[in-house]
């Protein structure tokens, strides 16, 4: 049991035990009586229409029960007009017409009493189509480009002007790449239908999101849908939203009367689940010779699909992170057939940072200055895009603290001049910004005392995607209680607990924690009301014995306060990169990061320090291989397992030292806490392309870096 009380401990996992003796269960393991398993189809084809469709053949396969296309799937709500914006809870239609948006559209499932069985039958419906040509490359397609309906531009002053008053200015391109989020654990759900009622287990990052994106699609009561998913396998964003999937296997069970397992595939989790989408970013920067920003526009084109919009805002870290006086944003998309494009860790952020942080290092060695220096020069302690103070910004102790610790002092500022034998050896840095929000939370505690021990229930719906929600929870609990956390025990993610805002933009551990802190606060204050005790200090145990109670249950709601709505509220990090590049193949090696970050109190320095580490990981991968292909002419991807989507391996890896800067945000919320999911990754593509720049005096502008770009 562990003893100890309450938070900032490095605790191991609560629940960490139940993962690695395969003990947890995942969204498809749950054992369902009279299951039947689904295999979606996928169209191959990026535009047209569905002309016929067989079934023959793979109906006459042992096992089938059903297969469902849009010729007899129920009919569900859909969008009533064109390209509705694509949110967390948007209805998901599926199969509803012969109309053909993207390679790999659901078109059909089949329902067999086997897995394997399905599978093969599924290869046996013969799907012919009218075919159209696609749009695939954005790129292609320019002049289609619109302003979103839900638009996030910005401006305040006048770019033009400040780029005529700056002494140097500079003008660059960035690309990223469509990328995929790639959880370990594949979509999944089992479905059943009993009396007009929905239960779901789901791989989902968000259980009150995806209960409504089914009450909605179904047109069905959200009190008739129970979302169940007490482990999740990683979600990066792909699983925030409901997908087409979990309509899929709802239908399924619905037409059947069985309950229904649908698992994605790695292969569709290409197609199916969303990605990344590519952007085009121009930053225009204007500065004069000491320094100080004039000018700052931030344009990125992108793509959404031709039935809904996203846009990934990659300008929104332009607006805010730096003083300068005349600032623009813009975003723009072009419609494609591909599948719409959604949040992936730090939607926004991760790839505007890479422009931006890229081009103040440009910009910087325009200037002939240090790039911390650079960064310092234009700090800010208002966010300049709404005039608000942040509630708490630590930059510039990053900054020097990491070049401290990193020993930024021996980085040559003239490229390619540190070498080691047949490596060029260059210093990289970039800032970080990441918003901390904070949103409204319920939870339950159940004490009980037994045998002289009081226990502590808390029930919410929030998720544990890998992040370690359980354990800060518990550590909350404890902490609020003043027992040890192992007499606290979490339950999350049922619909039937209190809602909370789910795992997602990085909210989830301050609106969980303040969620559990309050409940446990609430059950506190009752019970000494109960005894007219005052300001007393009494332990839980002697509250609940003086109230001669062996169980007692209170409620709670934490959210935001006047205070956090008149402040900017944002975590803030650097990264320090150290890359060795071999001067004649052009082959890389990120040989040491260092990564620090001002992002309020920290619960559990180990869960923590794994949420930091995961970011970079992906920030890393984004640089040295993540890229999604798609052939130009059909809409395919080519990319379509992890043996031709690359992502980082301990090699790769091999030196990540993560420091904390002591922080305790009140205007963020009452414990202090701001998110960490996404600022790890943050910082990291621009700090390693820097770092290549300073080895090389090349500007890689184009993720990922691969080493031909190199020579
Ligand atoms: Mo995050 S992209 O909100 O899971």
């Amino acid at each position: 049991m562990d003893t100890s009380i309450g938070i900032g401990n490095p605790i191991d996992r609560v629940e960490g035990h139940l993962k690695v003796t395969g003990m947890a269960k995942y969204s498809s393991e749950f054992p369902v009586d009279k299951m039947l398993y689904a295999q979606a189809i996928n169209s191959t084809v990026a535009k047209g229409e569905i002309s016929s469709i067989d079934t023959a053949e793979a109906k006459k396969q042992k096992g089938i029960v059903e297969i469902i296309t849009y010729k007899n799937a129920e009919k569900l709500k859909t969008p009533d007009k064109k390209l509705p914006p694509l949110s967390t809870t948007s209805i998901q239609p599926v199969l509803q017409s012969p109309h053909i948006n993207y390679y790999g559209e659901y078109v059909g499932v089949v329902v067999a009493e086997t897995f394997e069985q399905a599978q093969y039958a599924a290869r046996l419906v013969k799907i012919e189509y009218k075919k159209e040509t696609p749009k695939i490359d954005f790129k292609d397609h320019r002049s289609d480009a619109y302003k979103p309906k839900e638009s996030s531009d910005y401006s305040r002053g006048d770019v033009e002007a400040g780029l005529s008053k700056a002494d140097e200015k500079l003008e660059a391109t960035y690309n990223t790449p469509i990328e995929h989020h790639h959880p370990m654990e594949l979509h999944a759900v089992i479905a059943s239908w009993e009396n007009g009622k929905v239960k779901a287990y789901a791989s989902q990052q968000m259980i009150n999101d995806a209960a409504i994106t089914i009450s909605n699609t179904f047109q069905i009561p959200k009190e008739d849908v129970r979302v169940i998913a007490p482990y999740v396998g990683g979600g990066f964003g792909s699983k925030l939203h409901a997908k087409q999937h979990v309509i899929l296997a709802i239908m399924a069970a619905k037409k059947t009367g069985r309950p229904v397992q649908l698992t994605v595939t790695r292969h569709q989790m290409f197609t199916n689940t969303n990605l990344r989408q590519h952007n085009e970013q121009k930053v225009r920067i204007g500065a004069t010779k000491d320094g100080t920003l004039t000018a700052l526009a931030h344009e990125t084109l992108s793509h959404t699909s031709t039935y809904e919009e996203f846009q990934e805002s990659c300008g929104t870290v332009s607006k805010m992170l730096y003083k300068v006086p005349n600032n623009k944003v813009t975003h723009r998309l072009v419609p494609v057939n591909l599948q719409t494009p959604f949040a992936m860790r730090a939607p926004g952020e991760a790839t505007g940072s890479f422009a931006l942080e890229s081009a103040m290092d440009e910009m910087a060695w325009k200037l002939k200055m240090d790039p911390i220096e650079f960064r310092i020069k234009n700090d800010t302690q208002t966010d300049p895009s709404n005039d608000k103070p942040f509630s708490s910004r630590l930059l510039v102790e990053c900054l020097r603290i990491g070049a401290d610790k990193f020993g930024w002092d021996k980085r040559k500022m003239e490229p390619a001049k540190n070498t080691n034998g047949n490596w060029l050896v260059g210093y990289g840095v970039s800032g970080a910004s990441r918003a901390a929000p904070y949103q409204e939370t319920s939870s339950k505690v159940i004490l009980t005392l037994k045998d002289g021990t009081v226990l502590a229930t808390i029930q919410m719906d929030a998720t544990d995607i890998g992040t370690g929600s359980y354990t800060i929870i518990a550590q909350t609990a404890s902490e609020y209680l003043d027992i040890p956390v192992g007499q606290v025990v979490v339950q999350l993610a049922d619909s039937l607990f209190p809602v909370t805002p789910g795992s997602g933009g990085s909210w989830g551990a301050a609106s969980y924690c303040n969620g559990a802190r309050v409940a446990c606060e609430n059950a506190i204050k009752e019970l000494k009301q109960k005894l007219n005790a005052g300001d007393k200090k009494m332990s839980v145990k002697e509250l609940m014995t003086a109230n001669k109670l062996t169980t007692y249950e209170a409620k709670g709601t934490a959210k935001p306060s006047e205070a956090f709505k008149e402040h900017s509220v944002y975590s803030f990090g650097a990264n320090f990169a150290e890359v060795w590049v071999d001067k004649d193949t052009g082959m890389f090696r990120i040989k040491r990061m260092l990564n620090v970050g001002a992002c309020g109190k920290i619960l559990n320095p180990k869960t923590a320090f794994g949420q930091i580490i995961g970011g970079l990981t992906m920030g890393a991968g984004m640089v040295i291989a993540e890229q999604t292909r798609v052939e130009p002419n059909f809409g395919n991807f080519i990319t379509r397992s992890f043996a031709d989507y690359h992502v980082p391996v301990n090699l790769d890896m091999a030196n990540v030292e993560v420091v904390f800067v002591p922080e305790e945000d009140k205007i963020a919320n009452e414990m202090g806490i701001k998110g960490i999911g996404e600022l790890g990754i943050t910082s990291v593509a621009a700090s390693i392309a820097n770092a290549i720049f300073n080895a090389t005096g090349k500007r890689m502008r184009d993720l990922p870096i691969t080493p031909e770009k190199l020579i």
